[in-house]
């Protein structure tokens, strides 16, 4: 069985380009649910995703890569669903799932597994059931990454957002 140390590690390994890419910055500057970023959410998705898959014995049925990529990529939206922006992103919740894709494609060569979990990473809430298991994987580890982060006591606690940008310019300042 995978450690979390092990999981974190195949994350990284497989998703590299995706968790270093300049879009993320976007994502480390927008909080998703309660006290967490879009960046962070996204990881944790990522390792919840691989722990289900590892824990349910799905090796020979599930492409780890593809499921890794698919989950570092699911929200890959880039604005923050939270402020107004007269109505554009009221139906956030039913459109964020293409809109992930769309940027996603601009940046990141994509497979069919990849494309069709982002796509449909939002169901039930959109018609369309994701067709391959690392889609349900995805779908499962969203919903309850998004639950614990939203009921989460941390988010009574939350840095402003400009905190935000300070140490994602910082981290990127490390980096260089
Ligand atoms: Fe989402
Ligand atoms: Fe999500």
């Amino acid at each position: 069985m995978l450690t979390r140390d092990q999981i974190r590690a195949l994350v990284n390994k497989h998703g590299h380009d995706i968790l270093n890419h300049p879009h993320m910055r976007i994502e480390q500057c927008c909080y998703q649910h309660g006290a967490v970023t879009t960046f962070a959410h996204s990881i944790r998705v990522a390792c919840l995703a691989v722990w289900f898959a590892d824990r349910l014995h799905l090796w020979h049925r599930v492409d780890l890569r593809s499921l890794i990529r698919a989950a570092l990529l699911h929200d890959y939206f880039l604005y923050d669903w939270h402020d107004w922006d007269d109505g554009v992103h009221r139906l956030h919740g039913f459109t964020h799932g293409r809109a992930a894709l769309i940027n996603a494609l601009q940046d990141f060569r994509l497979n069919r597994i990849e494309r069709d979990s982002i796509a449909n990473h939002m169901f039930p809430m959109t018609p369309t059931p994701p067709r391959f298991i690392e889609g349900y994987l995805v779908t499962m580890a969203d919903k309850i990454s998004a639950t614990r982060e939203t009921f989460s006591m941390e988010r009574f606690a939350k840095p402003a957002r400009a905190e935000l940008v300070r140490s994602s310019i910082q981290s990127k300042d490390t980096r260089a």
